[in-house]
């Protein structure tokens, strides 16, 4: 499939909720989770809030938001930089398979670099092979397991 012909990633703004809602939604609905209204209302003025160390990035194309990424900045205890996480990516699937995820991954480098950032990393599921063959391509699995914990 070619690329799009004109992609723009810009970052999210709080124009952009409507637009984003249905790809938010898709992207929970992927991983079969559902969150409460205020949870969203909280993480969408979150990313839009400059004084907050997240942000958020759309991919446009012929006007029509056709992916999404959102990202953590956070400190380390082995470097003086902050590190960028990498926390959740979404492409609309009509869009899929013509360059979206990738533009959003090099665009989160690049704000994350601008950001004093000294890495950027993120995760995914062992079954996600779509994704995983995406990732293969532009970092490296350095072969770490993700443990989790609820504490409430
Ligand atoms: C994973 C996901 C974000 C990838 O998005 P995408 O926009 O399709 O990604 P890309 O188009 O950049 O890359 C995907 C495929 O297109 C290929 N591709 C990338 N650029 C391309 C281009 N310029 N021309 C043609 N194909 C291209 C990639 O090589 C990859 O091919 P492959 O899967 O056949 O090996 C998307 O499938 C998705 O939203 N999945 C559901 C949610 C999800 O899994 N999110 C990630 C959780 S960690």
């Amino acid at each position: 499939m070619p690329t799009h012909s004109s992609l723009d990633v810009l970052p999210l703004s709080s124009g952009d909720r409507d637009a984003w809602d249905p790809l938010w939604q898709g992207y929970l609905d992927f991983y079969d989770h559902a969150l409460p209204t205020r949870i969203i209302d909280l993480t969408w003025n979150r990313l839009c809030d400059p004084a907050e160390p997240m942000g958020g990035l759309g991919a446009w194309a012929d006007g029509k938001l056709v992916g999404m990424c959102h990202y953590v900045l956070h400190r380390s205890t082995w470097a003086e930089g902050t590190y960028c996480y990498l926390e959740d990516l979404f492409t609309s699937p009509p869009a899929r398979g013509r360059g979206v995820g990738r533009a959003l991954i090099e665009a989160t480098a690049e704000a994350g670099r601008k950001a004093g950032a000294e890495k950027l990393y993120w995760q995914t599921h062992a079954g996600n092979a779509t994704a995983r063959s995406l990732y293969d391509r532009l970092a490296r699995h350095e072969g770490f397991l993700v443990y989790e914990r609820p504490l409430v």
